[in-house]
């Protein structure tokens, strides 16, 4: 009798480790597979990121939408974007469209279970009425810019071409002029140390720390904080372009550091979980081309192959594993889900979505519950992927201006060698230490960094180029890096994953064809961009946009 009454009871209070932990994320933009040096490269040192992932989560198989705008969508809503009209690309400058308001976000849910919520820099997922922005879709707080990209140090976006030229700044829905002449990366550090410092810790905390860098601006350069330290720091790079993506990549890393003290300092780094991810791969070539390198994975930033989704990901918590590899399948739209259930929500408050909570499998090591997944659909060039098997199979049918191999590997001689002791010395590791007893050595770090190194699958002498206009599998357990089309071997697969495509076919919500709105034009709003269609607004308009 007694134990059918604890039973019930239990039953009402979903167990976590944490109570209300706080959530905060670091996002990096538009930055490649290659471009950490815990994946195996060494031309860029990322010791912060590093420290993070060895005493960490390191998530090996996490995908990210091929884009931006559709991560960001999947990221805050659970949904894969193509259920949100956002699927296909990310939102242009002055186009009229946004995550739909009738969609709850994660902030909106983590708000009704007490969070204090907390957003800086990108947003991109909309501007056009007051009731698409940030503060009025689940965050307190909002520091940063509407826009998909601003200049590092002027924060402004072009209209349509680089003739008109708008300021992209704003504290909460205030233009926030002063700050112009401060370095981005910098400024968007010292701003989620600003929130952090002033959080009332009655309440947990949820903090998107979403950058800039290493995005291009929009001239299609990424600016570096100092050229000249730049230039000494990464003389062995000899392209420039790539050198100031060092540079950028840089100040990241450092920010992540800064970000853990403040929490320290603070005194809630223990209660906090950190995430820290690439919103999609890195566009080494074309359209904001930053030189950032997705090798040895195939294809770049806007294509389903593993170059344009497979992401960087890193999860810790001071109770959670360290110096993990998890192997499972992990989405972006899972985050949602897995957090919410961390912090103690049910997840059927969530309705039906795509994502699926891996709070288990964080935080007792349960096996992946993540079976397959939608990679995309692009409902103009129909091009889809979709991976199932746990991770095994890919199913890719369509075709991509970038199905090649680009950036650098990284690893020739001329680079520095993998420097442990700045591992060790970085400001992540020195902040982890007083928290958790992270017993690290040179060797568990050298030997997850090997297991994470997949440039043994790629075999130069392969002919680089692959047509997948009428369906390719690749195993990527064998052959992470695509290389070859096994459909005809695997003829009952291929049908079987076909069927799944077509299911997601049905339900997808196109993204409707650009269009960039005049009326948008930053000439009209004093030099800037401004949500312009509220103007338009009556008083008791029946326009939920207008509410
Ligand atoms: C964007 O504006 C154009 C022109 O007014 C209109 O035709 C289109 O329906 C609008 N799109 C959306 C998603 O509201
Ligand atoms: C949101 O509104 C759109 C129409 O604008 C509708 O198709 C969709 O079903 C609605 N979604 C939800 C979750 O209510
Ligand atoms: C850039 O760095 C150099 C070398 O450290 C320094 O002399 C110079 O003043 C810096 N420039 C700026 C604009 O901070
Ligand atoms: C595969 O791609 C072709 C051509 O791009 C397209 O016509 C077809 O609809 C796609 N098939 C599926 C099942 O998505
Ligand atoms: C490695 O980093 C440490 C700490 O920054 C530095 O003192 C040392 O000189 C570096 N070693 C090499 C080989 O560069
Ligand atoms: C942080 O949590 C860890 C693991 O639960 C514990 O061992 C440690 O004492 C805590 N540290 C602080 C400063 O609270
Ligand atoms: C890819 O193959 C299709 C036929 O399956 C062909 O029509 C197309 O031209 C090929 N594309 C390239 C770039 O070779
Ligand atoms: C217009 O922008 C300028 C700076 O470009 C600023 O000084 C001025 O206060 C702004 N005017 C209004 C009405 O906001
Ligand atoms: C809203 O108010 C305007 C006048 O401000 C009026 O012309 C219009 O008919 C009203 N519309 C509705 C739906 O009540």
């Amino acid at each position: 009798m007694l134990c059918s009454v604890l039973l019930f009871l239990f039953s009402f209070e979903i167990q976590t480790l944490y109570g209300k932990p706080n959530f905060v994320i670091i996002m990096a933009d538009d930055m490649g597979w290659n471009d950490v040096s815990f994946h195996g490269a060494n031309q860029i040192p990322t010791p912060n990121i590093d420290a993070l992932a060895y005493n960490g989560i390191i998530l090996n198989r996490f995908y990210t939408q091929q884009a931006c705008t559709p991560s960001r969508a999947a990221l805050l809503t659970g949904n894969y974007p193509t259920r949100t009209g956002l699927g296909r690309e990310p939102i242009s400058v002055g186009e009229n469209i946004s995550l739909p308001i009738n969609v709850t976000t994660l902030p909106q849910k983590l708000k009704a279970l007490g969070y204090a919520n907390y957003l800086v820099g990108k947003w991109h997922l909309g501007h056009h009425y007051k009731s698409v922005t940030p503060t009025r879709r689940g965050f307190d707080k909002f520091f940063g810019y509407w826009n998909g990209y601003v200049s590092f140090f002027d924060y402004m976006t072009y209209y349509t071409d680089a003739n008109i030229n708008g300021f992209d700044l704003r504290d909460n829905f205030r233009v926030a002029r002063e700050y112009r002449g401060q370095y981005a990366t910098e400024l968007f550090t010292n701003k989620a140390i600003e929130f952090i410092k002033g959080h009332d810790t009655s309440v947990p905390m949820f903090l998107i720390v979403s950058h800039l860098a290493p995005h291009t601006g929009p001239d299609s350069k990424v600016e570096v904080k100092n050229l000249t330290e730049t230039n000494e720091k990464f003389n062995y790079i000899r392209n420039q372009e790539r050198r100031n993506y060092a540079g950028a990549t840089e100040e990241l890393d450092k920010s992540v550091g800064e970000i853990l003290a403040a929490l320290a300092e603070k005194s809630i780094l223990n209660d906090t979980l950190i995430l820290f991810l690439s919103d999609n791969g890195a566009p080494t070539v074309g359209q904001y081309a930053n030189q950032g390198s997705n090798w040895p994975l195939r294809g770049i930033k806007m294509s389903y192959y593993e170059g344009g989704v497979r992401g960087t990901a890193v999860l810790w918590g001071s109770q959670l594993n360290k110096n993990v590899i998890n192997n499972d399948l992990f989405h972006i739209s899972d985050i949602m889900p897995t957090f919410y259930a961390a912090a103690g929500g049910h997840i059927s408050d969530l309705g039906i979505i795509d994502g699926i909570n891996q709070w288990d499998m964080i935080s007792k090591n349960a096996p992946g519950t993540r079976t397959e997944m939608l990679v995309g659909i692009n409902d103009r060039t129909r091009a889809a992927a979709y991976i199932d098997r746990k991770g095994q199979y890919k199913l890719f049918n369509g075709t991509s201006n970038y199905n090649s191999y680009y950036g650098e590997a990284g690893r020739l001689e001329e680079n520095p060698e993998y420097n442990i002791t700045e591992i060790f010395e970085s400001k992540v590791h020195q902040t982890l230490k007083k928290v958790s007893d992270a017993a690290l050595d040179d060797n568990m770090i050298l030997q997850t960094r090997s297991q994470l190194d997949l440039s043994r699958c790629r075999i130069d002498s392969e002919k680089p180029n692959i047509n997948c206009s009428s369906f390719c599998l690749f195993d990527l357990f064998n052959d992470p890096c695509e290389k070859i089309d096994i459909k005809d071997q695997q003829e009952d697969l291929v049908n079987e994953m076909k069927l799944k495509i077509e299911k997601y076919w049905e339900q997808v919500v196109p993204q409707p064809a650009k269009y960039i709105d005049p009326r948008s034009n930053p000439i009209y709003f004093n030099n800037t961009w401004d949500t312009w269609l509220n103007q338009f607004c009556l008083p008791n308009d029946s326009n939920p946009l207008c509410s």
